[in-house]
């Protein structure tokens, strides 16, 4: 394990035994101090499975909205922008926040400081499309289901949820974080009520040891949206 990584690790550890699991986040960014090589997910670039999945379900139309979820860098948030979304991207990190701002200083993104256990109120059933990648995996558990359980409730009638995450079987042991998910862990969306649409298993390119879980959802039940007013213009994707 390279020497960033076990840092993490130990920095998370000491981190959810003192009770407050998200804050090394906001250390790993803040030491990092511009450097993205301190940030061991930064890569710079947007996620080759939202690309691969926007080419082959995105028909491009200017301004309707996603959500990203622990934006990281910003690189995922300036796809789907570029892909014509209206795109407002948060984590609990404000150095985080900061640096997509300082590295994306003509953005329309809007860029947010925000824990998802804590969104705002008017975030709720309000997305077209949710994407979130690699936040879940670096959860342990019970926040990880409950953190599924808030993600499901972002989307509006008819939204999209597409999740991306390092996955692992059952009987593979792992010190984390990253926590891989095991595919079944997302049957949290179904229970909330989201229907899913496709899950693959798939290899990373560069590193096939590593499997990838991509997962789609959409939102078709009408009452998991009540507290809203719907457009009664938008299409049943079925
Ligand atoms: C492993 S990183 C992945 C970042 C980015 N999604 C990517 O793919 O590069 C997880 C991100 O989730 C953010 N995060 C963790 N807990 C969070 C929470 N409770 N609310 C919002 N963001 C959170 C972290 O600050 C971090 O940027």
């Amino acid at each position: 394990m390279d020497v960033i990584r076990y840092k993490i690790q130990m920095m998370a550890e000491e981190a959810i035994l003192n009770g407050s699991p998200f804050s090394w986040f906001e250390k790993v960014y803040a030491e990092a101090a511009g450097d993205p090589l301190a940030v061991p997910w930064a890569n710079l670039a947007p996620n080759p499975l939202l690309l691969e999945w926007l080419q082959k379900n995105h028909r491009r139309e200017e301004g309707i909205r996603a959500l990203v979820i622990g934006c990281g860098l910003g690189d995922d948030a300036e796809e789907l922008s570029r892909w014509g979304f209206k795109v407002t991207a948060f984590d609990i990190s404000p150095s985080a926040t900061e640096w997509c701002k300082q590295r994306f200083k003509h953005s329309t993104v809007e860029y947010r400081t925000v824990d998802l256990f804590d969104p705002p109120e008017d975030w709720k059933h309000s997305f077209e499309l949710v994407f979130e990648a690699f936040t879940l995996q670096a959860m342990p558990e019970p926040l990880r289901r409950l953190a599924m359980e808030r993600i499901a409730e972002y989307p509006k009638l008819y939204g999209k949820l597409l999740v991306v995450s390092r996955g692992r079987d059952l009987d593979q042991e792992v010190t984390g974080p990253p926590w891989p998910l095991i595919k079944t862990e997302l049957g949290v969306f179904k229970k909330c009520g989201l229907k899913q649409i496709e899950m693959e298993d798939l290899a990373e390119k560069e590193d096939p040891g590593i499997r990838l879980i991509r997962a789609s959802y959409v939102v078709v039940d009408p009452r998991l949206a009540e507290d809203r007013k719907w457009s009664k213009t938008e299409e049943d994707p079925d």
